[in-house]
């Protein structure tokens, strides 16, 4: 990954291929942000005028270069827009710095080292810097012979912050490690199908889990069929790679609450049986994007040590046709002893959701949260940017959404309809795994509640639309798999860790 320093330098006296000011959108045109100071006395104090003579206006995500002037060390300037300036006495927002400091890494990708130089009010917005940069510098490069000169900026000096003072030092650390973290995910998510089966899958969490000292347990399927996980097996039944249940447990010393994560981990994503019309499966090798998020959640909160106790729950399993596949009108007999008439084996996420659910509430934890790419109606209902949050605990679902908007993340809170849940009465078994069409992303949430333990606080997490993006890049969220939800659930975990959740 790209590395990242914190300088005492000026942004004009650093050796680097660039350096990235920022530029806001004011009311009479663009005005140079902090920070920005000595390259634009530089520049004889005309840089927001020659911006203006080339038409940029300081909106969000405008990415402007020039070359630099005489006195400054890097030859290229690169100015980001910040979109209209804060008001007065106040500083600019932790989102807005992120999206500019991940388009500005962006447009350097192939550079060696850049210099960030945007306003720095305070260690919160260094932080919001340094991860933005870091995110934004993510390029997917493994299957490609040559990178041709696409690979990531390899290097971000920030200047403006404070690399002596302990609170800038412990946020530009933060944002390494979840950086890091968001990253792998992102990787694990573009990763080839048939490359990454669940076997694959858990064989890298349980690399990683040497590497950061954490405990992990795999359930091969002679284990599930032995503990009788019928929902997973179920769901890999048609595919020639099996599936698994990995539960990966950060436990710390000074702990006084416990999560549970479980993520649906369905490596690729035919539609099974009832197969997937073209069109629809090119891009179903992120249906693993939650469980790729909550082992990336996990390892960030072991790398940041904190007071909490965090257990993972990867539901890995491959959803494919074949002769030993689940039909529908098949009849599952779930871990929790429940069964599931089948009416479409292309609503497989909630059956691998329902034995994990259920498994992970066996450790009473003080809460459960599920990230999953389960519906299509989410994606129609909320676009590709915003995930849907459903819950057992109105506070709850008002606390995750908060912290999301904290994080950086869109999400909106949406409801489970009683009156959904009788669309799914089964003639045959306890529940059927479909319902009612309309309103089909709260239907599966209404399923999942069925799976939860009894008086256990839970959440769902729809990220079918922001997992994975099939439009161009923006800000420091580059085109596919994208990381969603994983810096939800490590600011849930510190907020759990800090005691003010839950
Ligand atoms: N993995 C899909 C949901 C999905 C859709 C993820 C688009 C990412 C982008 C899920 O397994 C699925 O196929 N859901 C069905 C459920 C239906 C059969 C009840 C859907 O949403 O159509
Ligand atoms: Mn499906
Ligand atoms: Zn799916």
């Amino acid at each position: 990954m790209t590395a990242l320093t914190l300088s005492t330098s000026s942004a004009a006296a650093l050796r680097a291929d660039a350096v990235v000011v920022g530029v806001a959108k004011g009311t009479k045109g663009p005005e140079v942000a902090p920070g920005a100071e000595a390259v634009d006395k530089a520049y004889d104090g005309k840089l927001a005028a020659t911006l203006e003579t080339l038409g940029a206006s300081g909106g969000e995500g405008e990415v402007t270069k020039l070359p630099a002037p005489e006195g400054v060390k890097a030859p290229v300037v690169v100015v980001v827009g910040l979109g209209e300036p804060p008001a007065d006495g106040e500083a600019y927002g932790t989102e807005t710095l992120r999206a500019a400091a991940g388009a500005a890494a962006r447009a350097l990708s192939g550079a060696k080292k850049a210099v960030f130089a945007l306003p720095t009010a305070d260690a919160e917005a260094a932080g919001a810097i340094a991860e933005g940069a870091l995110l934004g510098a993510y390029a997917y490069t493994a299957y490609q012979q040559k990178s041709n000169g696409r690979g990531p900026l390899a290097e971000v000096a920030l200047v403006g912050a404070k690399p002596r003072d302990k609170a800038y030092k412990t946020a530009a650390e933060r944002a390494i490690a979840l950086a890091a973290e968001v990253n792998r995910a992102r990787d694990l998510i573009n990763m080839p199908p048939n490359d990454l089966h669940p076997k694959e899958f858990a064989t890298v969490v349980q690399t990683a889990a040497k590497e950061h000292g954490l405990k992990v347990e795999v359930l091969d399927e002679k284990a599930l069929a032995k503990g009788g996980y019928g929902g997973i097996l179920g769901v890999g039944k048609g595919s020639a790679n099996p599936p698994r249940l990995v539960k990966l447990s950060y436990t710390a010393a000074k702990a006084s609450k416990h999560l549970a994560f479980v993520g649906k981990g369905i490596t690729y994503d035919s539609g099974g049986i009832s197969l997937k019309p073209a069109g629809h499966n090119e891009t179903m090798k992120c249906d693993m994007s939650g469980a790729a998020a909550v082992f990336a959640a996990v390892v960030t909160a072991a790398k940041l040590g904190l007071d909490v106790n965090v257990t993972g729950w990867l539901a890995l399993a491959e959803n494919m046709p074949s002769g030993t596949a689940t039909r529908p009108g098949d009849v599952l007999r779930m871990y929790s002893g429940k069964t599931v008439e089948v009416l479409n084996t292309d609503a497989e996420g909630r059956l691998v959701l329902a034995d994990a659910l259920t498994r992970a509430s066996e450790e009473k934890p003080d809460a459960i949260v599920d990230v999953a790419t389960l519906t299509g109606a989410m994606v129609l209902a909320l676009g590709s940017r915003i995930f849907g949050i459903m819950a057992n605990d109105d506070e709850f679902r008002g606390a995750i959404h908060e912290t999301a908007a904290e994080a950086g993340e869109q999400s909106w809170p949406m409801p489970l309809p009683e009156e959904l849940r009788k669309g799914m009465d089964s003639s045959t078994a306890d529940i059927a795994n479909m319902g009612e069409r309309m309103g089909g992303g709260l239907v599966a949430g209404l399923f999942l509640r069925e799976f939860v333990g009894e008086g256990i606080t839970w959440a769902h997490l729809d990220i079918a639309g922001p997992a994975f993006n099939e439009g161009g890049p923006f800000g420091y969220t580059p085109k596919g798999g994208t990381g969603s939800a994983v810096r939800t659930l490590v600011a849930l975990a510190e907020k759990a860790a800090a005691g003010t959740i839950l």
